[in-house]
């Protein structure tokens, strides 16, 4: 264990998502003794792999496979509780025991059926009005963050007391069955199996949103706290902190490729907002970016290469890196590291190092591109801009660099790493303007480079 000062670090995804941030909070929760979700909430899908064994985490930090290390579910989650209690349970059968170290803030907004029925009733409405569609993950998180910013959300502090809560969610179904209904004419869509429970003709009803709402506050209310107040104390007390962000900073509601974004902010700054922390405690920014891009869901993505078409590096990277999403079990798209979203992300996270992430994924790949900028309307520019429209119009530049044939998975030491290789993550450096502190060459804990360690730096 990595003994230091008392320390906070806080690790983003600086792509769009699906970085490999979980497999790096595992390994730096070694040196911390709190981990907080800041943001999101259960469209998050990070893959453990320990021992050899998978697990699969959305919502429960992914520190909560080092026992005795306590986890926090910060105030800008939005929170589902059936979820939670899901993976709860499903860790419980794997052998790890977390009621006793898992702590929600009373502040989280809920995530209810209704939620997730308008999320896939609006998406539908698109489809079928011939608009592009956001590509969600369909779990409500739009919705319920639409409410929260509209003041009326329920709480996980409402748990506590039934008939505040009903009130409450009468006043929310009767909002949200008229647009279910009227608008999205919901009354003649097929939610599927797992929304089916809690809706007739197109109306998400109240008894049993109510029924499963009470049963999980019973099971709730002992994990319910503080959050902001808990952190604080124990970074006074001397514990190490790790704030795991959620998605990646491409996603982010303000700096993202805007419409198609989550609903959340996902960059650093977030941290402390979303766990209530001030913004001095966060003292390290760890940027997470795979050596290529992956992005799930629409959007513009101006490195994106054909990857169905074997044979192809796009294809390559799609079955060596087995890029499927861990939430939805959809196809991620792949294309070349593009240093210049890079840039955008070094910027408005205040990157402190970044950590590369599947580096062995390019093994055996004859060369490589790097995109250092776009051409937009007849001009170069550098860092890619803000929102979609602008991003749309961006034809990427590149540099092409020659490929290593030699394996680098599980690589522990930079100087093993073929000349190619090195290269290439030396030209990442230059073009973002970030140093690489931190390398992965597998999932496993063990397949690590590290090359300055987050917990120490000064
Ligand atoms: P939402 O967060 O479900 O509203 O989806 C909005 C966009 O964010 C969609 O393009 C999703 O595919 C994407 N998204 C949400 N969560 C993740 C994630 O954890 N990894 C990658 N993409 C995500």
């Amino acid at each position: 264990m990595i003994t230091a000062k008392t320390r906070n670090v806080v690790v983003v995804g600086a792509q769009w998502g699906d970085e490999g941030k979980g497999k790096l909070v595992d390994w730096l929760t070694e040196s911390a003794q709190g981990v907080v979700r800041f943001q999101g909430g259960h469209n998050a899908g990070h893959t453990l792999v320990i021992n050899g064994v998978r697990t699969a985490l959305h919502l429960v930090p992914s520190g909560i496979m080092r026992s005795g290390v306590k986890c926090y579910i910060g105030n800008g989650v939005v929170l589902s509780a059936a979820k939670l209690f899901e993976e709860i349970e499903a860790l419980e059968k794997a052998g790890v025991e977390l009621r006793s170290r898992l702590r929600v803030s009373e502040a989280c907004p809920l995530i209810l059926p209704f939620h997730a029925a308008l999320d896939v009733a609006r998406e539908a409405a698109r489809k079928k009005g011939g608009q592009a569609i956001i590509g969600t993950t369909g779990r409500g998180i739009g919705p319920a963050y639409e409410d929260k910013i509209a003041r009326r959300a329920l709480r996980v502090q409402d748990l506590k007391y039934p008939e505040r809560f009903a009130g409450k969610l009468h006043e929310l179904l009767d909002l949200h069955n008229h647009v279910l209904v009227t608008y999205l004419g919901s009354a003649a869509f097929d939610f599927g199996p797992t929304l089916a429970p809690y809706m007739a003709a197109g109306k998400v009803l109240f008894e049993p949103v109510f029924e499963e709402a009470m049963r999980h506050a019973k099971l709730l209310k002992p994990m319910m706290a503080d959050v902001s107040r808990e952190l604080n104390e124990a970074h006074f007390k001397g514990a190490n902190l790790l704030f795991e962000g959620a998605q990646g900073t491409l996603l982010d509601v303000d700096h993202g490729t805007y419409p198609y974004v989550t609903s959340s902010n996902c960059v650093a700054g977030n941290a402390a907002a979303g766990a209530g922390v001030g913004p001095g405690l966060l003292h390290y920014i760890l940027g997470i970016t795979k050596a290529y891009c992956t992005r799930v869901g629409g959007g513009p993505f101006p490195t994106e290469l054909q990857w169905e078409v074997p044979g192809t590096p796009g294809y390559h990277m799609s079955t060596v890196g087995f890029e499927t999403g861990v939430t939805t079990g959809r196809s991620r798209r792949c294309g070349w590291f593009d240093g210049a979203l890079l840039k955008r992300s070094a910027q408005v996270n205040g990157l402190s190092g970044l950590c590369i992430t599947k580096l062995d994924v390019l093994d055996g790949l004859k060369e490589l591109k790097l995109c250092t900028g776009y051409q937009l309307d007849g001009q170069l520019t550098e860092i890619l801009p803000m929102g979609a429209d602008d991003i749309e119009r961006c034809t990427a530049v590149y540099e092409t660099m020659a490929g290593w044939s030699e394996s680098t998975v599980g690589v522990t030491q930079f100087d093993k790493l073929p000349t190619n290789a090195r290269l290439y993550l030396q030209r990442i450096e230059q073009v973002t303007g970030v140093p690489i502190h931190m390398v992965s060459t597998g999932p496993d804990r063990e397949q690590t480079i590290v090359l300055r360690h987050p917990y120490l730096a000064d």
